[in-house]
This record gives C-alpha cells, structure tokens and sequence, in this order.
C-alpha cells in the first residue's frame, strides 16, 4: 500500500488530460460516483444495527433506516447524479424506466447505468456486496431530453465501467478505458488510495464460480465444462468459489484467476444477469484486464440490446476458461 500513495482524487486529476474529450465531465462523474460509494458504504457497515436503529427510529418517526439498502443505496446514487446536474440520464435496476435529466446544465453528454447494490441477499448476512456502473456518451443531439436509444447501446461503446466492492475493505475498480485500476478506501480519512494499479487476470485461471445448485437446469455444454473443472488431471481438478455477488465473485477472480458463470436454465433460456448495468461493464472491465466475457457463443460487448432490463447468460473471466467454455458449448 505504502508503495502507491496516490489518491483517487489525484489519479483522476493525473489522467484527465490523457483523456481525448477532456473536458472535466467524466471527472466529475467518477468523482460523484465515489462520493455516493462512500455513503452507501457508510450504511452498509451499520447494516447489521438496522434491527436495533429501527426501533429507536420508530419511536422518532423516522422509517429511514429501515428502508431496504438496495432502495437505499439507489437514491443514493440517483441524487447524487442528479441534484449535481453531472450526467443527461440515468437507467437503474431499481427504476422501471430511464431518467432524463434537464437542469440547469443541458450540455451534458453522459449517460450511466447502475445495479445500485449487487448481490443485495447476502447484505443480512454480512456478506460483501456491490455497486455496478456503466457510461456511455449520448447518441441523441446534446440538449435535448435523452431517449431509450441512449441507453441501449453495445457494450463495446462504454466510455468506462467499474464496481465499488463493500468488502473486508471498501474498493472502488474502474476503467475509461486503458487500464483497470483498483483504489482502497481508508474509512477513517473517508479517501480512495491507489492500491491495484494497472489490474490483470494471471495468465492461468483455477477458480469457478457458478450456482451448481442449477446443474441439472444447464444446457449440456455447461455441463460438460463443470464435469472438465472436476476432473483430476495435471492443473485439475480447479476450485470451486462462489459468493452469489458478482461483484465481488468477479473481482476475487479477476485478483487470483478464474471464470464465474450464470448460464441460462432450462427455466430462464437467458440467464439471470442483466446485460445492460451488470454484464457489460464486468464485460469492459474484463477485456481490459485481459479477461473475456461472453454469452457462451458471441463477445458480450458485441450484443445490441433491445431492453433496458434484458437478461443475458454470462460466462466471464481467464481467457483460456472462456475459450474452453465456449469450445464446449459449440460442440454441443
Ligand atoms: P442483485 O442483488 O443486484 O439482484 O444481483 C444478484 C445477482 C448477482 O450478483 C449474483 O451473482 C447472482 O445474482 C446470484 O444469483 P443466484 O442466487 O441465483 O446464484
Ligand atoms: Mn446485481
Ligand atoms: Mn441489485
């Protein structure tokens, strides 16, 4: 840590100016990012005192406390973007429709996408959960209201991407699109330190990360791969980790090495992740860090969404566990 003391706050300011349309709005928007990231981090860390904090609350007419940390945090992160007047429009696993934002400042030419809090059932149970994030520059002309064409764009036009893990630590991982770099919060302080510069999967994967209670609901390539992880040869059988928060399964795979997947079931034929505010910028990131992602047949950032909340299977992480993955659900 001592190594990298740069702030995020630094790092940006460093970056910007390598940045082809620098003109401080992406700035201010990650810095309104990591901003919000510390207040939601604020309260999932109390996340266990809700129970005690909500009968003191109902005796103050409050009700705030109690509201559910995905509600939470989804506020959060909208009004921050929002009353700052940094970005043209909002979309969030939370709200059924896009926000177009007109304020004040009508030349704002990003749009962000958000999974306000990932992984949101393991939050009782004090397990690490996430924000997503994902930006794009508008299509639609600078000053007028945005349309759903904003938002349903690749993946491979992303501007940048990152998550804020709520972890042993609190990390935020971003890219606007070189490198990955991943900053640590020192809670005390309440400021992001440079701790992963210039992230990278290892050139050898071991881990996967897979519901297996849905075996027997995988198509047969899937199948076929997880019968491949077990099976005992030289570097096999590989390890079996999963945290059912992508985030943080993602970023322990993208540390150490491995693949994490949600194929689709015979019960949903497109999985259960959604492509727009979880796979792709998992899917940015990953290619950036010299990882792959992938819906089993066709590059993730390929995809043209037709829907704000559409769902894609996911198969995301080491190169070469992609491409076996993919071999074996060709071959089928
Ligand atoms: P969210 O909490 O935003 O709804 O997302 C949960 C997602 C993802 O984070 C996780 O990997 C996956 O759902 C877990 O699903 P299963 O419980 O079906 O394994
Ligand atoms: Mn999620
Ligand atoms: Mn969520």
């Amino acid at each position: 840590m001592t190594k990298h003391n740069k702030t995020l706050g630094e790092f940006i300011i460093n970056k910007q100016s390598e940045f082809k349309y620098s003109s401080g709005e992406l700035t201010r928007l990650i810095n309104s990012i990591r901003l919000a990231g510390k207040i939601v981090n604020h309260e999932v860390n109390k996340a266990g005192l809700v129970d005690i904090l909500g009968t003191a609350g109902e005796e103050n007419i409050q009700g705030e406390d109690q509201q559910k940390l995905d509600v939470y945090a989804n506020e959060v992160f909208i009004k921050n973007l929002v009353n700052r007047e940094i970005v043209c429009g909002i979309a969030s696993e939370e709200e059924d429709d896009f926000i177009s934002i007109q304020g004040n400042n009508n030349e704002n030419k990003y749009v962000v996408l958000i999974d306000p809090l990932d992984g949101s059932s393991n939050i009782d149970v004090n397990v690490s959960v996430g924000t997503i994030f994902s930006i794009y520059r508008r299509i639609t002309l600078v000053g007028t209201p945005v349309t759903i064409e904003d938002f349903l764009q690749p993946g491979k036009n992303q501007v940048a991407a990152g998550y804020i893990v709520y972890g042993t630590s609190t990390m935020i991982v971003y890219s606007t699109g070189h490198g990955v770099n991943g900053f640590t919060l020192n809670p005390a302080i309440g400021t992001y330190y440079l701790s992963h510069p210039n992230m990278q999967f290892p050139d050898k994967g071991y881990i996967y990360s897979v519901n297996e209670g849905n075996y027997v609901h995988f198509p047969k390539g899937v199948k076929e791969y997880i019968k491949y992880c077990q099976e005992e040869e030289e570097d096999r059988p590989y390890t079996s980790r999963y945290i059912g928060s992508l985030v943080s399964d993602f970023h322990r795979n993208m540390i150490k090495g491995g693949i994490y997947f949600y194929p689709s079931t015979s019960k949903s034929p497109n999985g259960k992740l959604r492509l727009l505010y979880e796979c792709n910028p998992m899917a940015f990131l990953a290619e950036r860090a010299g990882g792959k992602a992938s819906d089993g047949f066709n590059r993730i950032l390929d995809i043209k969404p037709t829907e704000l909340h559409q769902r894609a299977p996911f198969f995301c992480g080491n190169k070469d566990m992609v491409d076996k993955l993919e071999s074996f659900m060709k071959k089928n």
